[in-house]
């Protein structure tokens, strides 16, 4: 199979490539990403074809996708805070890019799409689970941008018949994940002593699942899944903010006393939860729990800091400074 992969210099593409290395090692890959603050060519893997070029440009895109099977879709914004700050280019990347790429599909014949989502476009749940049936909700503009780029996809899966499919996954966590994000935020910070900024008073849920483990189901709801339907991926735990702080102050071995409580997020959804049965009919079930998770990713960033320290020196600390009003030690 030969595959177009966009936004693979990130997270959760970078994973995916990876898995896809392991399990399908035939395949041929072509990553179209544009490495905004969020990409970087350090994620691919060695060999890895990349062309630099944006999904919302029908040029970069055709000449990207020609003679591709399959495409699968990760390039995004991926940060909530910045939406609120900014939403012009999510909506540019969200909907026009997601217009783009179908387009583009539908014309090349493209076998295959699909498209990387988040529980986000269901909003916030009190209690119970979101099936892949719950109505759309969005809150903010990054998970708004997304639900308009979903219902782009199942749009042009009705109406021109193109073998489109959704996965729409919770929060994700692990290796490689830039540190604007809840998790290697609060480990980098711990292990340098910063403070630990807590949104209003951390007890939002939020449902964490291992990139690697979303990167398979995304495998194979993109090789198994019915044309024109949406997969939810649910991570094993339920945690609330303040518990995953906790356990990376214990894994750190840093002080309870850098927990800064700091202002709210504005519109900050209280609870995610996603029902997972329909992926794990196909087969999907996640291997690792979130305590076996979040001490392998503390231990890789540990490790790793030839990875992240480019990343704290640069432009994050300036984002960081003025977004939170504190400093990085
Ligand atoms: P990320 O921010 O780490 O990476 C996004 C990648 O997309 C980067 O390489 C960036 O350069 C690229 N990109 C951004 N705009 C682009 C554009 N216009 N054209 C081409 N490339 C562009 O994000 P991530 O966390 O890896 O998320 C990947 C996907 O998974 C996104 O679609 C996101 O909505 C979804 N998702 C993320 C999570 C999560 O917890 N991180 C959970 C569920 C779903
Ligand atoms: P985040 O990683 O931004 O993911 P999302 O907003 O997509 O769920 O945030 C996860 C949770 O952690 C969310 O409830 C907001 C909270 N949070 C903090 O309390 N402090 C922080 O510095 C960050 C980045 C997030």
């Amino acid at each position: 199979m030969k595959l177009l992969v966009t936004g693979a210099a990130g997270f959760i593409g970078s994973t995916f490539l990876r898995v896809l290395a392991e399990e399908h090692p035939d395949d041929k890959i072509v990553v179209l990403d544009k490495l905004t603050y969020a990409g970087r060519r350090e994620n691919l893997p060695a060999d890895t074809y990349l062309q630099v070029g944006a999904i919302e440009d029908p040029i970069a895109v055709r000449e990207a996708m020609e003679g591709a099977d399959a495409v699968v879709n990760f390039a995004a914004e991926s940060h909530v805070d910045r939406s609120i700050a900014e939403q012009d280019v999510f909506a540019i990347t969200h909907v026009i890019g997601t217009s783009v790429l179908l387009d583009a599909a539908r014309e090349l014949g493209v076998s295959r799409y699909l498209q990387v989502s988040t529980d986000e476009v269901y909003g916030s749940i009190d209690e119970g689970s979101f099936t892949e049936r719950s109505p759309l909700d969005p809150s903010s503009p990054y998970s708004a941008t997304k639900a308009a780029g979903d219902l782009l996809v199942s749009a042009h899966a009705h109406t021109y018949g193109i073998e489109a499919v959704i996965c729409r996954g919770s929060n994700n966590y692990g290796p490689r994940q830039y540190p604007e994000k809840l998790i290697p935020l609060m480990i980098l910070n711990a292990l340098h002593g910063d403070a630990l900024p807590v949104y209003g008073d951390g007890k939002q849920v939020r449902n964490w699942l291992y990139a690697e483990d979303f990167s398979r189901a995304i495998d194979l709801v993109l090789r198994k899944g019915n044309p024109g339907e949406v997969y939810n991926v649910g991570g094993p735990d339920e945690t609330f903010n303040l518990d995953v702080v906790q356990r990376i102050i214990e894994a750190t071995g840093a002080s309870e006393d850098l927990i800064q409580y700091v202002t709210d997020r504005p519109g900050h959804d209280r609870r995610y939860s996603l029902s997972s049965d329909k992926v794990r009919a196909l087969g999907w079930e996640p291997s690792r729990d979130f305590a076996t998770g979040l001490t392998e990713t503390v231990e890789w960033y540990r490790a790793n800091a030839d990875w992240w320290a480019p990343i704290r020196s640069g432009d994050y600390r300036a984002y960081y400074e003025e977004h939170y009003g504190l400093k990085l030690g």
